[in-house]
């Protein structure tokens, strides 16, 4: 007993020691830079080839998106312009959650995933609640990969339709990254 309380108290020594050692490189970060992206996501939740699931809601309660607990997968797309037809710069792919017991308001995880021009290949990290009846939607942006390395930073959204099964949200992201 005595020896592997005395052990416990060790390690976390044992990798101070190590993280020391590990971090020791000097480096100078470079220069950061602000990004301005504007964009349309576009979501089918009805009809052929919905880009939206609600993969849960409570037991007992009725399988709806607006159902409080219900819990959506999205692969939603990011175009430039708002005509369903207009270029594809990436999918917004993640989580969202009816995540209030008064009226709708989500929790939204998502990826901004891009795959045309500057920033293909490379990802924002999108956290933050959607209030869609209070425009503009404003989350928090939470980091990045590739060209985002480093993100930080907050998108702005608006909700220009959503009838017929298909919902178009205008997006302005502002992002500081290296
Ligand atoms: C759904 O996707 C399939 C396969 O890509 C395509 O052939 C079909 O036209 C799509 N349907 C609609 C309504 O977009
Ligand atoms: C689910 O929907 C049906 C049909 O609209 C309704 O009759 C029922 O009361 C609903 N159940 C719950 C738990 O909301
Ligand atoms: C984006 O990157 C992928 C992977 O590197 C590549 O296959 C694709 O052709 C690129 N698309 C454009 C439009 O540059």
């Amino acid at each position: 007993m005595a020896n592997s309380f005395s052990l416990f108290l060790l390690l976390p020594l044992v990798f101070l020691g190590i993280i020391a050692t590990a971090t020791s490189d000097e480096y100078t970060a470079p220069e950061e830079k602000m990004t301005h992206l504007h964009f349309y996501f576009h979501e089918i939740y009805a009809g052929a080839n919905v880009t939206t699931m609600v993969v849960a809601v409570p037991p007992g309660t009725n399988s709806s998106f607006t159902t409080f607990g219900a819990l959506v997968v999205i692969d939603d797309m990011l175009r430039e312009g708002p005509d369903p037809s207009s270029k594809l710069i990436g999918r917004a792919q993640g989580l969202v959650a009816q995540a209030s017991q008064e009226g709708s308001a989500l929790l939204t995880a998502f990826n901004f995933v891009f795959t045309e021009g500057e920033f293909n290949g490379s990802t924002l990290a999108i956290l933050g609640r959607a209030k869609l009846s209070e425009p503009p939607v404003e989350r928090s942006i939470v980091g990045g990969s590739g060209k985002f390395r480093m993100a930080r930073g907050y998108t702005e959204a608006r909700v220009i339709s959503s009838k017929d099964g298909y919902f178009l949200m205008e997006f302005d992201a502002y992002v500081t990254h290296y």
